[in-house]
């Protein structure tokens, strides 16, 4: 398989980003692409369709040209399913690309037999080389799921839409890790962790993507504003308070990376290396479109 990326972002403003997935150019709505200025105005009657709605709301596509309803794109080692849903999603969130580098660079060093980056530039030898455990939460098409197996970790999937985690699956056969040990779990990330917690199931990382607002699949609802803290609070307990690593992206309002990664301290300590910052996806002329915000969290020490 190729390790080419099949997507550019063309340019973006007054409200919109235009991207090339594949074959395929498509002009969207995006918030964070108010008050910037097109840089290629030109370029955006290449789009092959074009999406009107309102961010979580449905809107309606209209199209240049007939497009097939679902195609495939290369992001590095993993391959991805994309069609275009009511709501304006395609199935991937480009910005998350680095993240799942990230991933596979905590991967390689696990597998090497060494602990995270002492900061030193030096590899810090850990105990013992064994499979990490890594549970991902609001899992999504499973982008992180993916960079963490095909880095050799056993992976706990959870997401609340069945359909979802169908379409993580296809990812899954998509991107050659079909056999990879990946639990996929279609259900409530705070029902999950307190089951788990209850079980005296452990895990050694955690990945987590939370929307603002979402149901579990028994209507159990969601909102980040109340329930991140004390999630954050039991994904602590879940890893014992030792952490191999963390990774939490967040696209709310009103959450930038200092105040999440206060929650993270907060939630299991300092023991670790925390950094947060703001997500941003380069266009085609270097630009850079805000796209929420990560923090992550690696130890230093084996
Ligand atoms: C990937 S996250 C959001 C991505 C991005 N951070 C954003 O804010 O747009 C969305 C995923 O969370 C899932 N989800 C929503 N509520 C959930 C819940 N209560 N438990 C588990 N997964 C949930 C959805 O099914 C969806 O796949």
């Amino acid at each position: 398989m190729s390790n080419s990326y099949d997507y550019q972002l063309l340019d973006f403003g007054d409200g919109r980003r235009l991207e090339r997935f594949g074959r395929l150019v498509l002009d969207r709505p995006c918030p964070a692409a108010e008050g910037f200025k097109r840089a290629d105005p030109d370029a955006w009657a290449q789009a092959d369709a074009r999406f009107e709605g309102r961010n979580e709301e449905k809107g309606e596509w209209t199209y240049r040209r007939e497009l097939p309803e679902r195609w495939t794109v290369a992001f590095g080692p993993l391959r991805f399913e994309l069609k275009r849903t009511d709501f304006g999603h395609l199935g991937l969130f480009p910005e998350q690309a680095e993240n799942w580098n990230w991933i596979a660079g905590v991967g390689r060093l696990a597998a090497a037999g060494t602990a995270a980056c002492d900061g030193t530039g030096a590899d810090v030898p850990s105990a013992a080389k064994r499979t990490m455990k890594v549970l991902n939460l609001f899992a999504y098409t499973g982008g992180s799921t993916l960079a963490a197996a095909a880095a050799g970790m056993e992976v706990t999937h959870v997401d609340a839409a069945k359909n979802v985690v169908a379409w993580a699956r296809r990812n899954a056969e998509l991107s050659g890790l079909a056999d990879a040990p990946v639990h996929w779990i279609a259900e409530d990330a705070v029902k999950f962790v307190e089951r788990e917690l209850k079980r005296g199931n452990r895990y050694d990382a955690v990945i987590l993507d939370p929307p603002s607002y979402g149901h579990g699949p028994r209507g159990e609802v969601w909102r980040l504003s109340e329930h991140l803290p004390r999630l954050l609070r039991m994904c602590g307990e879940l890893t014992s308070g030792r952490p191999e690593f963390m990774l939490l992206t967040c696209h709310t309002p009103g959450y930038d990376a200092d105040k999440l990664r206060r929650m993270m301290i907060e939630a299991v300590g300092g023991d670790g290396k925390i950094v947060g910052r703001k997500l941003t996806v380069r266009s085609a002329d270097g630009r850079k479109l805000p796209a929420g915000v990560v923090v992550r969290l690696e130890r230093t020490i084996g």
